[in-house]
């Protein structure tokens, strides 16, 4: 089923595990994360942006391309399509209207106030329609969709501003960067802390690929719920495919090609949920959560 991400974050906040977040990029990646979720019976949160949006069709092509492989696998754990870093609210409608059961709106490059108003456009165009809503303040740095950005820290003040428009979860940029780290990640634990503190909502880690393990832990105790998986898996898949094209220099199925990735992405997925839900706590979900 897909569901928005409300009831399999809620849960989280309260029993202090988080639930991954791992962005798609084609078929392959979504059968691989769909099956290995289902074998843990785990949640999961299946991330678009909008490169990959493009890259794989359109939000359609995606929604019908992930809602396929749940019926063919009869998939029945619960899966939040997401759009993440949603640019506008045109974008955000789009993917709400094409069926996807969550998105990111990230204005965090505008004004507070601009901000604001955007995610709160968005907020009343998803809520009506059971849609969840992730915003973004200060600046998540690093590159994405091969786009780069500077670190800019969120505030609390910020941070209990933006929860006024209704979010459902929050993404405060506290250090943490997209893509692999130069050196040791730089985190705000403190701050972390506080704005868990300060809100009832659940928090997002972006920018989760390269965090040591001991980090990561901390982060969920301090309040972060979701965390958001991109790189990782892509630098995995792609050390898996170099060496089978190095020791087979003569495959050209490109089902063999792809599909040299897939032990190691499923790996990577078991290693990773370890460490973020290590008592592998699932959730019940209410009919008024799915899509
Ligand atoms: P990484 O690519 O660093 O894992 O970040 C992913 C992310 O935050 C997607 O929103």
């Amino acid at each position: 089923m897909l569901v928005n991400f409300n009831e399999i974050l809620k849960m989280a906040k309260e029993k202090k595990y988080a639930v991954p977040h791992f962005n798609i990029n084609n078929l392959e990646w979504t059968k691989y994360i769909l099956e290995k979720m289902q074998e843990l019976n785990l949640p999961v949160i299946l991330g678009v942006s909008e490169g990959a949006k493009k890259y794989m069709g359109g939000f359609y092509t995606v929604r019908v391309l992930v809602e396929g492989l749940m019926k063919d696998l009869n998939i029945t754990i619960p899966v939040c399509l997401h759009l993440d870093h949603g640019s506008s609210f045109e974008s955000c409608k789009e993917a709400i209207d094409a069926g996807f059961s969550s998105v990111m709106i990230d204005a965090s490059k505008y004004d507070l106030e601009t901000n604001k108003k955007i995610t709160k456009e968005v907020v009343d165009y998803a809520h009506p329609k059971a849609v969840s809503v992730e915003a973004e303040v200060g600046h998540v740095g690093g590159t994405e969709d091969n786009i780069y950005g500077d670190v800019f820290r969120a505030t609390l003040e910020d941070c209990i501003e933006i929860s006024k428009t209704g979010i459902d979860a929050l993404a405060p940029a506290l250090g943490s960067v997209h893509g692999l780290y130069k050196g040791e990640p730089n985190l705000d634990f403190e701050r972390m802390k506080q704005i868990n503190e300060a809100l009832s909502i659940p928090l997002v880690l972006h920018g989760g690929t390269g965090i040591p393990y001991d980090m990561i832990k901390k982060s969920i105790n301090c309040g972060i719920s979701k965390i958001n998986i991109n790189t990782e898996l892509q630098v995995t898949w792609h050390k898996a495919l170099v060496n089978f094209t190095k020791e087979n220099p003569n495959i050209y199925d490109p089902r063999k090609i792809i599909g040299s990735g897939e032990k190691a992405i499923k790996d990577k997925i078991n290693e990773l949920v370890d460490i973020f839900n290590p008592n592998h706590i699932s959730s019940k979900i209410e009919k008024s959560n799915i899509i």
